[in-house]
């Protein structure tokens, strides 16, 4: 019998789904700025997976780029709205319902991984993440990854309240430390996401390609 996995927040599953559980994209259905910036380094036709990608802003986007994408989330009724969202633009994107401990991620499979605002993860939680996302990656497979800093808890426009979840420069580079850094960008903006996401917010971004 499968034991559930441990997860940062209890039942991780009933709070976000009660948080998707509104006729309203909570993060819109544009997709992430630093991600669509950033989505050249990946070529119509590659495979690319999102992490826990909610109602599925970044993946439906991704597709319309001509990309192949898996993605997953733990949220059943998030990942409705993203089969919707898909269906509405016309684009296939292979959707799992699943926790970030137990998707079958696969070793080399992917061009691509985009891991935007997936700070749910707890350090334990986020090592693990982030060994599944550095082995899911074929050779010169690139990461595109964004989040909040810790300068974010003055902003509180968005993000989870824990300093532990948030992330710096350091803490990115020691992280993907066999990867070759193509940018890495701690900076301020204002955030547009839909309602959840709104306002001054401390940010930063990655991109880094495997060896
Ligand atoms: C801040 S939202 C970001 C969603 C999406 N990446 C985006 O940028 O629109 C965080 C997402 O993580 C998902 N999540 C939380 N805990 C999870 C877990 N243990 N495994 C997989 N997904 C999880 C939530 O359901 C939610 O969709």
């Amino acid at each position: 019998m499968n034991t559930p996995a441990p997860s940062a927040f209890p039942d991780a599953a009933k709070t976000w789904n009660s948080r998707f559980s509104t006729e309203d994209f909570i993060f819109g259905t544009d997709p992430n700025a630093w991600l669509s910036k950033q989505a050249h380094v990946w070529l119509p036709g590659q495979r690319v997976l999102c992490v826990a990608d909610g109602e599925g802003r970044n993946s439906v986007w991704l597709a319309q780029q001509g990309m192949k994408v898996d993605a997953y989330d733990i949220a059943e009724v998030g990942v409705a709205k993203a089969r919707q969202l898909a269906a509405a633009q016309g684009v296939q994107v292979n959707y799992t319902v699943a926790d970030c401990d137990q998707f079958d991620y696969g070793e080399a499979r992917y061009d691509g991984v985009a891991a935007i605002f997936v700070q749910f993860a707890d350090p334990a939680m986020r090592a693990r993440m982030f060994h599944h996302i550095q082995r899911c990656l074929k050779p010169g497979g690139t990461l595109i990854l964004q989040g909040y800093t810790p300068k974010q808890l003055e902003y509180k426009t968005g993000g989870p309240p824990f300093a532990s979840h948030l992330y710096t420069e350091a803490l990115l580079r020691e992280a993907f430390a066999g990867f070759e850094v193509l940018a890495l960008r701690e900076y301020e903006a204002e955030l547009t996401e839909g309602s959840q996401h709104k306002g001054k917010s401390a940010l930063i971004g990655l991109v880094a390609r495997k060896r």
